[in-house]
């Protein structure tokens, strides 16, 4: 694998043993790379948990990381991505893992670059190394993906989290539906009731409101969000018994998901997180063993 910028790239085969290897990783760790390779994170919005646990990933895996700050680059003075990287790749990098507000970015980069590029979100696009880490929490939970079924709720137009995972759950076998009101659904068929969906799911996936995509103002209040489109203290009790709660973060805490549930024992989402660190492993060694 030369980059990874999609969900849509990766065949079942090829998912499976990105999530083998992260289980690897997880169990026995594993230095792969000390000092060979020399790698950026260019992060052009916000992050913590993408930004951070590719760091750690990383610093595993032993690779150099040359820091870049966003907002002391020469972007700010107008120079483009693509010169960016083409000044980054001058310089001597082998990978740079880019965050970016606009869709696509990555199609000025691949095939112009010999830097490999690793998409850590573009827009409302994709957001591969998020979908990979859902996956594996996922199969770590069920040892399996055929026939579950897995409910996503919340902001879906804006969501490169629900896009990616919408792309690789459904090419596993998983039965993926969606809840939101009717004006976030963008490309996707999706319900506005809980009640349609909450009983049946084995995977309950709340989104954080993306108001900083948003053209107009929002209708809703907090209250009135949590309360009909959240998932509710009293509707985690329709919950079968062994489905799990996750949210990719950050969390608006009391609008999509009640407080009391983020550590409640159907959540796994500080395991998402810590699972973020061994599938960032995975697919940087995926990537950069091929330039041995
Ligand atoms: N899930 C996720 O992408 O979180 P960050 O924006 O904190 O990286």
């Amino acid at each position: 694998m030369e980059h990874l910028v999609s969900m849509k790239q990766l065949s079942e085969e090829g998912i499976m043993a990105l999530l083998e290897r992260a289980e690897i990783f997880k169990k026995y760790g594993g230095r792969e790379f000390p000092g060979k390779f020399q790698v950026a994170n260019l992060f052009f919005e916000p992050s913590t948990r993408t930004k951070m646990s590719f760091e750690m990933a990383e610093r595993k895996l032993g690779l150099d990381i040359l820091p870049f700050e966003s907002s002391f680059s020469s972007t700010l003075k107008g120079e483009t991505l693509y010169d960016t990287v083409k000044t980054l790749e001058a310089i001597g990098m082998d990978a740079l893992v880019i965050r970016h507000p606009y869709n696509g970015f990555y199609k000025e980069l691949v095939g112009r670059t010999s830097v490999s590029i690793i998409n850590a979100g573009d827009g409302s696009g994709q957001h591969p190394t998020q979908s990979l880490l859902d996956l594996f929490t996922i199969w770590e939970e069920f040892g399996t993906f055929k026939g579950l079924n897995i409910l996503i709720a919340g902001d879906i137009a804006h969501s490169r989290v629900a896009r990616s995972n919408a792309d690789s759950l459904t090419k596993l076998g998983a039965n993926v539906r969606f809840l939101c009101p009717a004006e976030w659904a963008g490309e996707f068929d999706s319900v506005d009731n809980w009640d349609e969906v909450l009983e049946t799911s084995d995977v309950v996936m709340l989104l954080r409101v993306q108001h900083e995509r948003h053209e107009s103002h929002d209708v809703f209040t907090e209250s009135s969000y949590h309360e009909q489109y959240g998932l509710t203290v009293e509707r985690s009790k329709q919950m079968k018994d062994r489905a799990i709660i996750m949210h990719p973060g950050p969390v608006n805490r009391g609008v999509e998901i009640a407080e009391s549930l983020i550590e409640s024992p159907k959540s796994r989402i500080f395991k998402q997180i810590e699972n973020g660190v061994y599938v960032r492993m995975a697919v940087l060694e995926a990537i950069l063993k091929g330039r041995n």
